[in-house]
């Protein structure tokens, strides 16, 4: 497997910490975590992992951990922090810090321009739902391009526009907490003609790499095979995979499901669907659980009930997501199926456990090594299939802010005692190490 890209990913609101140092200017996340009882424990990203201030000493630790590759993400409010108009230099030099920082270690850099930290300035002018901010996008992505992409060579403009769109707008639990359909709908198609638009400036400033979008896919599977049941997986496939995929790939939208959503379906303009088509050199998919799916007319706008699923002999997270490994090679198949094939990066693959560290800090984490060999080996054997899959990113490198839920899930590979902001490798790194210097799976 040359060139198989290993790495670990992380956010930079999840981990960075200085929420208004050094000119950062306030994000949606800045606000919601305020708001009370958003958050669980009234968490806040304030501090997080303080990874603004450790940067150097983390990227050491990652070195140690043998991960080639380390894929971040993007504070617009830092780099702009009205979102347009005056760059706050001190917030680009994190960056370019942090690139140079880890090239001198041997990781390879990938960065992601947008983790839902969207500058509050611009909620306040309309969020997503207001198309101007897909010109606001492109001309960030510029200013990052012109500085980072002489040693970036891979880049995603949007980590799970779905999430963005849907748990921001629409469901109401991510910032900015809003509750309707229409927005979240609008949201998710400017996420694309912002995803788009931000491509073409990257393909037009040959800055000599490869850019694409990171999806949250979740398998699904119909509860039961009654028409109605199968009628409602077909919905939450069309929200989470069709409105983004469909015109990505195939050039056309899902009409037949906008229809079923009415008024709630998005404007459009004429010229969208030719500037989104095409636009992703790959696709980032990131990967977690399997949902069953039944006909349930209480069941918010789309009318589907979702269960977690868990295969046999598996469980359920902390998070009650259901463990499924063979979901994720359903789903890489489904893509190389459905979806012509495309050039695919797992960019994220990781599980909240409850870790019990011992005296010193140190998790064995047995359940996590289980969940993570399973999942590469399902990968790996939909790359045997034939799926182009180029790559797999385990999430998290460090515990971390997750997001409403707050401090209260752990993801990482490395402990992080918040008290004391000491990091401890679980015995997951070290398998990780051994996976990736064996560059295969170890069993
Ligand atoms: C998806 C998101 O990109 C990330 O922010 C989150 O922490 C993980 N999955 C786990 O929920």
């Amino acid at each position: 497997m040359t060139d198989f890209l290993w790495g670990a990913a992380a956010s930079a609101y999840q981990i960075e910490g200085a929420w208004n140092e050094d000119g950062k200017g306030e994000s949606i996340w800045d606000r919601f975590v305020r708001w009370p009882g958003h958050v669980l424990n009234g968490d806040t990203g304030d501090v997080a992992c303080d990874h603004y201030h450790r940067m150097e000493s983390d990227v050491a630790l990652m070195a140690e951990l043998g991960l080639p590759w380390y894929s971040f993400t993007i504070s617009w409010p830092r780099i702009l922090p009205r979102g347009r108009g005056a760059v706050n230099p001190k917030g680009l030099d994190f960056y370019d810090r942090l690139v140079d920082t880890l090239l001198a270690h041997g990781i390879q850099p990938k960065a992601t321009l947008y983790h839902w930290d969207l500058p509050q300035a611009l909620q306040d002018a309309g969020g997503w739902p207001n198309r101007d901010l897909t010109d606001f996008f492109a001309d960030y992505a510029r200013i990052v391009f012109d500085k980072l992409a002489d040693r970036v060579k891979i880049w995603a403009t949007f980590n799970e526009p779905w999430c963005a769109a849907f748990l921001g707008y629409g469901y109401g639990t991510h910032a900015p907490g809003i509750m309707n359909a229409q927005a979240a709908y609008q949201s998710a198609h400017h996420l694309m003609v912002a995803h788009a638009k931000a491509v073409q400036v990257y393909r037009q400033g040959n800055y000599g790499g490869e850019i694409g979008l990171l999806l949250n896919l979740n398998h699904l599977l119909a509860a039961s095979e009654r028409p109605e049941d199968r009628a409602a997986t077909e919905r939450v496939y069309a929200e989470t995979h069709r409105i983004f995929l469909d015109p990505l790939i195939h050039g056309r939208y899902p009409e037949a499901f906008y229809a079923w959503l009415g008024p709630h379906a998005p404007q459009r303009a004429d010229d969208d669907l030719s500037l989104i088509h095409n636009s992703a050199d790959y696709l980032g998919i990131n990967h977690y659980n399997t949902d069953t799916v039944a006909y349930d007319v209480h069941s918010g706008w789309l009318k589907a009930r979702l269960t977690p699923y868990a295969a046999p002999g598996w469980g359920f997270t902390t998070m009650n997501w259901g463990i499924n490994p063979a979901g994720l090679r359903a789903e890489l198949l489904d893509l190389k199926e459905n979806y012509g094939n495309p050039k695919i990066l797992v960019t994220e693959n990781g599980c909240a456990l409850p870790d019990r560290p011992d005296g010193n800090g140190f998790v064995a984490d047995w359940g996590r090594i289980a969940f993570l060999r399973e999942h590469i080996r399902q990968a790996l054997a939909a790359r045997q299939e034939g799926v182009n899959l180029q790559g797999y990113f385990v999430w998290s490198v460090f515990d971390n802010f997750e997001w409403e839920r707050g401090y209260s899930q752990r993801f990482g590979l490395v402990r992080v005692d918040y008290a004391t902001q000491r990091r401890i490798p679980k015995q997951s790194a070290l398998w990780y190490r051994e996976v990736i210097q064996s560059n295969a799976l170890a069993v």
